[in-house]
């Protein structure tokens, strides 16, 4: 392994996003996946990551009631211990505080379900066929203090076409998501911070 760059990739559901980060980290890739943590024991990616052969481990958000900072101090040493040197949070639905973000400033990407700077938070297809625009899509950027703000490292756009509704949109920007984040973190793991820019 030496040589290449340790990725642990936080998530909350699914893992389709995850997966992809995983597969994609094979052959001449300068990065390995280290460790997949969630914050859901019942995250349907966990099983995907493990039967992968990727490290597994979750911190549980809901018994420290809110109290984020408890939550991050548990959070964060399952990644310390991993030896992670890059964190790609991949539908990790948990805000996360600026102490945690600065621990791992410049070395830690987020993806988002718009083009950016349009429409931080949720329901980002619905606020997009609702403003009624032309065009829709994903961005990969640097995490910082701010939610879904930092620097930009990739877009992928897409037309959004008469009859969509949020789910037909939200499939076809995952599809996108699936694209974009493996070239995102190929580059940035190369030390490349040139933004991927598709469609
Ligand atoms: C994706 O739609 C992503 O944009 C959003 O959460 C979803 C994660 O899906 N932030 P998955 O867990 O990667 O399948």
């Amino acid at each position: 392994m030496s040589g290449h760059k340790k990725v642990a990739i936080l998530i909350s559901g699914g893992g389709s996003n995850m997966m992809t980060l995983v597969n994609s980290m094979t052959g001449d890739h300068p990065a390995r996946p280290c460790l997949v943590l969630s914050n859901n024991a019942d995250a349907g990616g966990l099983k995907k990551a493990a039967e992968a052969g990727v490290a597994t481990a979750v911190v549980d958000h809901r018994p420290f009631k809110g109290d984020r900072q408890a939550f991050e101090a548990e959070l964060v040493k399952p990644i310390l211990d991993s030896g992670a040197d890059i964190v790609c949070l991949a539908g990790f639905m948990r805000v996360l505080t600026s102490g945690f973000v600065s621990r791992f400033q410049g070395q830690m990407l987020n993806i988002h379900p718009s083009l950016l700077p349009k429409y931080t938070g949720l329901h980002t297809h619905a606020r997009a066929l609702e403003a009624g625009d032309a065009e829709h899509g994903c961005s990969v950027h640097e995490v910082t203090a701010v939610l879904d703000d930092g620097p930009l490292l990739g877009q992928a756009r897409l037309p959004v076409l008469t009859g969509d509704t949020p789910d037909t949109l939200a499939a076809r920007v995952l599809e996108q998501e699936h694209i974009l984040y493996p070239a995102v973190l190929h580059r940035y793991a190369a030390d490349d911070r040139t933004p991927v820019l598709l469609g």
